[in-house]
């Protein structure tokens, strides 16, 4: 139980009286990077919405470290998404008029991101360095391409140290190299800080990666298996 840090309970979400998902039960254990594959319309951002606060299920119960956040005050949801969750999505999503220093320094929702200036930058540093962006910190992200952009959302999620990472399709639109890189890095970011990493993608290579895999079709997991081998980014033989 210690180690299981979110759970859903029999989570059905709607849409126009239209089930999306179908009453699904899954528990995600700490320190875990969860592949949910599944085909475009299979469900998979609407289970990760649903999971990370986004959305709220029509029906069942979405749990965090065993409490269910079902009847938690938006306030009290606010501040679980500020204090434990990161976001990466397919859309960079950086803010063009900040710099990457600053966009990254939004992301740890320290105070005004103007004050950066008077606080501690090693952090940023650090994490921007093992990221390969450091040299981008004063630069505005239009200079930078659609990977270094998407390294820079990475940074500015996981700046909090979020307890989990939620990224809905990190790749989608990246080329293979950039996609295995970006793979790549968020297997390092989960060994360092402990992160636990849920990543939708529709790419089977990706899958291989993951400690574990759900598959989605039609809004239920149809085969939910931990890699017995776990195959490394670089060696991915990227079949799309
Ligand atoms: N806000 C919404 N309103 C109505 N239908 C939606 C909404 N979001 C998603 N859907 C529908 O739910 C299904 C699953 O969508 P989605 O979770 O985005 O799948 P995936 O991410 O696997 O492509 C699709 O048929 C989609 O059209
Ligand atoms: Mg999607």
């Amino acid at each position: 139980m210690g180690n299981i840090i979110l759970e859903a309970k029999s989570i059905s979400k709607k849409f126009d009286e239209r089930n999306v998902l179908n009453e699904v039960s899954l528990s995600i254990e700490k320190g875990h990077f969860i592949a949910i594959l599944g085909h475009s319309g299979s469900g998979k951002s609407t289970l990760l919405n649903v999971l990370s606060t986004i959305l709220t299920p029509t029906n069942g119960e979405v749990l965090y470290n065993g409490k269910s956040i079902t009847r938690y005050s938006k306030r009290e949801i606010a501040n679980l998404r500020r204090d434990k969750i990161g976001f990466v999505f397919q859309h960079y999503m950086l803010l063009p008029n900040l710099t990457v220093r600053e966009n990254i320094f939004l992301g740890a929702e320290k105070r005004d991101v103007y004050e950066h200036d008077k606080t501690d930058m090693s952090e940023i540093e650090k994490l921007s360095a093992l990221l390969g962006i450091d040299k981008y910190l004063d630069e505005y992200p239009y200079k930078l391409s659609g990977g270094e952009q998407q390294r820079v959302c990475i940074a500015r999620a996981v700046a909090k140290n979020p307890e989990i990472l939620f990224c809905d399709e990190a790749t989608g639109a990246l080329d293979k190299d950039n996609s295995i890189n970006i793979v790549k890095l968020l297997h390092e970011i989960k060994k360092k800080f402990g992160t636990t990493i849920f990543f939708t993608t529709h790419n089977r290579e990706i899958a291989k990666t993951a400690d574990r895999v759900l598959v989605l079709e039609d809004g239920n997991i149809i085969n939910d298996y931990m890699n017995d081998e776990i195959i490394e980014p670089d060696a991915m033989a990227w079949g799309i």
